[in-house]
Parts: C-alpha cells; structure tokens; sequence
C-alpha cells in the first residue's frame, strides 16, 4: 500500500511490521474470539515518533488502533478498520518514583504487576489489580480505568492517575493536569482522557498517586448453599460497619471450571458437593486486632446469612492460591467454552436482584451463566456460555435480546452496562439502553475535537450512524 511506504519515509523502518505471523498477533485481544487485522504493527520508542505517525495518519485519513498488552475484554484493541495497529510494549520503563510525595511516573506499556512490585519493594502501595495484572499495561488499565479485588476499599485506576502525558491525533503533545494532589484549573482533561479507551490521544506517559503499604491482611473463604445467600450477605457486611479491602463472589460453576482446566484446587471436601457459592472476603490494615475484630464482625453477618463455613487462609501460599483461583476464572470460563462476557454492574444492595434476574433470563433463554466478580462493588462479570445454543441463535437476535434484558435490569437496579471492562467494540450496540441521544451528542463533539479526522480506534463506544 502507497501510504506505508510514504510512512517509511517518516519513521525508523525497523518500527514497521508487516509479516503476517506477527499481524497475526495483534488481530485479536481476550475478547471472545473476535479477529481483526490491522494492515501493519507499529512499535515505536518515542513519544516524538508517535506524534509523527499520528500527524502522518491524520492527514492521510489512515486509522490508528492503540494497543496495550491485548488482555481487554470489550474488543478495545482490535483494529477494527485495518490500519495501524500501534503497539504500546516498547514504553515499559518505570520513570521515577517519588517517595517524598508518595507518587510515580511510569511509561504506559509499564505491567501493572510489575509497577506495584516496585512500589511495594518501598513500601508504597499502588491499589488497582485486575485479574490480568500480571500481563495488563498501565496504559491499558487507563483506557478503561480498570479495577480489580481492591478497588472496592481502595477505587479504580482513575483514583490513582495525577497527570498522563498524552499525543494528540494532530501529533500535538500535552500534559492533562499536574502532579498534584489537588488542581482546580479548568476542565479536568486527565479524567476525560481515563476510560476515552483510546478514542481522544495516545498516552505515553503517567503520573500516579500512590498510598501508604497496608502492613496486614486477613483472608476468608465463605461457602454457601444457595447464591442468594451469598449476595444477600455483602451489603449487609458493609451495613454493620466493615470495609473489607475486597469482597468476591464465585458462582459454584465458575470454580468447577477452573478446576477442570487450570490444575487448581479449592480442595473441598465431597460433603461440599452442595456448595453453590462463595465468598472470598479480604481486609486489610496496620492493626491485627483490630482485622480480627473486623473478621468477626464479617462472621457474624455470613452467619445470619446461613453461611456453612468459613475458612481462613493461614499462609501466604494459601491466600495466594485463592486469589489465583479467582483471577484465573475469566480464562479458564473461556478454554471451557464458546461464551461472552458481560460486566454488569448495580447498586451493591441490588446485587441479589441482579443475580437471580440473570438466571432467570438464563431459564428462560437457554444459556448457562458464571457469574462471579466484585460483589463488594456490585459488579458482577456474567459469563454467558453458548452450550447447546444454535449458531443462528448465538450470534443473532435471540442472545442479544436476552443480554439487552440483563443490561436493562441493571438500570432498573440503578445501576450500568459495564463497570471496569468498557464498551470497546463488543458493547456499544448496548450503549442506547443506559444513554439518551444527548450522551452521544456530547461525546461525539468531543470526539470531534480531539481527533477531527476520526484515525484513532474508530468504530469504538458507539455505533456509526
Ligand atoms: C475479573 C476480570 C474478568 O475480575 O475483570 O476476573
Ligand atoms: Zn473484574
């Protein structure tokens, strides 16, 4: 194609790649199995590069699709429209980390793992931990503002962001705000730009918050017989006065399925057959006692709740195990079976509402739900498995009126259609149910201008009309 070669002229060739193998690499993220080829990979090394190819691409109408490490479960990254798919991976450095001010800037292919690690090593902590941590790019985690277990005490991505260096479809350069704790100066740009899942400009570099290490932290594993019991409990948790630092739920099959698939193991016992969910409660903090106070306080609420057992993890081994467990539910859900993801999310108190409306619409739709996730938030992670379901119905208007069914039960429990995963590509057909023709009206201005040719990850967050 002519507008590669006229790129080439521009740029470090050995930033181009064209090889089918590696295109190949970039077609598809966690989504599903959606694939869609970009024409080439980009891997640039500089925030000056990057500027280039988005000024070359704006006037030559090419579109540009940035990518993190490709863990997004809403189709963010897929190169929808061909183009460039612009690999973030070469800016993985951890800038500085500013232990007088309890902050750090980091490039944005930085693993989120491996960036709390090195807070960690100075006793710093930086909370948001999606399942994907151990692969995600910070980069990523700010496309969506991504949550994970802790940001139920703690908040997600956008909690944490102070400033992001950010290159514009025009090739323009800008920092969004300031590294401060606080900034009152005209709109917030950083917060737009959290969660815009790369519609607006390219972030190249972050500067985050950071908080003190909690010293401690108490692990429990609650088993129930019936999942009703299980999400009744958790707003009452927080009723009687607790904060645990993350409340998860896991559906009985959701287990069964790591399980099978992943060699881990909840090693429960056959009398546990009846088991048909749990929770997985964390609290953490400097004071001991005062966790065990915490946990008995939690106690007695699982109790009221017809709780058959709780058990605590005593080791880091084990608290490990159980959170592997937790994290690996997503991937091993999809080595089991055809299936989507939906990331509903409600009123923490409607979260019972939520779940037997799901399995009610499951009866009466013929699929098979997982549901799981972060019950302490109200967000629970449906995974809708196609089992017996036709192709026909599958993929046409059958299942998504049923999903239709679960996203307008959520906003009747006054709540919304995705809660840390975003709209991407997979979700947007969705958007009209939780907003009005006003929504989109505002957006789409500001989508305009910020990147007036419409390059950068199109087809995403709503649908073209
Ligand atoms: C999780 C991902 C899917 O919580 O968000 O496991
Ligand atoms: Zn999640």
């Amino acid at each position: 194609m002519n507008w590669i070669e006229n790129l080439k002229k521009i740029v470090a060739e050995d930033i181009i790649f064209v090889d089918a193998k590696i295109l190949q690499n970039y077609a598809s993220d966690y989504t599903e199995d959606l694939v869609h080829f970009p024409d080439i990979v980009m891997k640039p090394n500089t925030v000056e590069e990057i500027s280039v190819i988005l000024k070359f691409c704006t006037e030559h109408k090419i579109p540009v699709t940035p990518r993190g490490a490709g863990t997004g479960l809403s189709g963010g990254s897929l190169p929808v429209n061909g183009g460039i798919s612009l690999s973030m991976e070469k800016f993985n450095r951890i800038l500085d980390i500013d232990e007088a001010n309890f902050q750090a800037t980091v490039e944005s292919g930085v693993i989120n793992e491996t960036f709390q690690q090195a807070v960690k090593e100075r006793g710093l902590f930086y909370p948001p931990d999606p399942a994907s941590k151990g692969s995600c790019f910070l980069g990523g985690n700010i496309a969506h503002s991504s949550g994970g277990p802790k940001a139920l005490k703690y908040g997600t991505t956008k909690d944490y962001v102070l400033n992001l260096q950010v290159v514009l479809p025009t090739g323009e350069i800008l920092w969004t705000g300031s590294d401060t704790l606080k900034n009152s100066t005209g709109y917030n740009l950083t917060q737009l730009m959290i969660g815009s899942e790369g519609t607006l400009g390219v972030v190249t570099k972050i500067v985050f918050k950071l908080l003190p290490l909690p010293k401690h932290d108490v692990l429990m594993l609650a088993k129930f017989k019936r999942i009703d019991d299980a999400c009744e409990a958790v707003p009452k948790i927080f009723i009687n006065g607790m904060s645990p630092s993350a409340l998860e739920l896991m559906e009985k099959n959701a287990v069964t399925y790591v399980e099978k698939h992943s060699g881990l193991s909840l090693n429960s016992s056959s009398e546990e057959n009846e088991i048909m969910a749990y929770l997985l409660i964390e609290v953490d903090g400097n004071d001991m006692d005062q966790l065990f106070t915490d946990c008995e306080g939690i106690n007695e609420v699982l109790e009221a709740n017809n709780v058959v057992e709780v058990q605590f993890a005593d080791t880091t081994e084990q608290k490990e195990q159980l959170w592997k467990i937790r994290r690996s539910i997503g991937e091993m859900v999809k080595i089991h079976s055809i299936y989507k993801e939906e990331d509903a999310v409600v009123k923490r108190a409607n979260l019972p509402a939520l779940v037997s409306g799901t399995k009610q619409l499951g009866d009466a739709y013929g699929f098979e739900s997982v549901c799981y996730g972060h019950a302490g938030d109200g967000n629970l992670h449906i995974n809708i498995l196609k089992g017996n379901m036709s192709d026909e119905n599958w993929n046409g208007p059958h299942l998504e009126e049923a999903i239709r069914k679960i996203f307008r039960l959520c906003k009747s429990l006054g709540g919304t259609i995705s809660g840390e995963h975003g709209i991407g590509l997979v979700q947007k057909k969705f958007m009209n149910e939780v907003l009005d023709p006003i929504h989109f009206k505002l957006m789409k201005g500001i989508k305009n201008t910020f990147d007036p040719s419409g390059i950068l990850n199109p087809n995403k967050i709503w649908e073209e009309h």
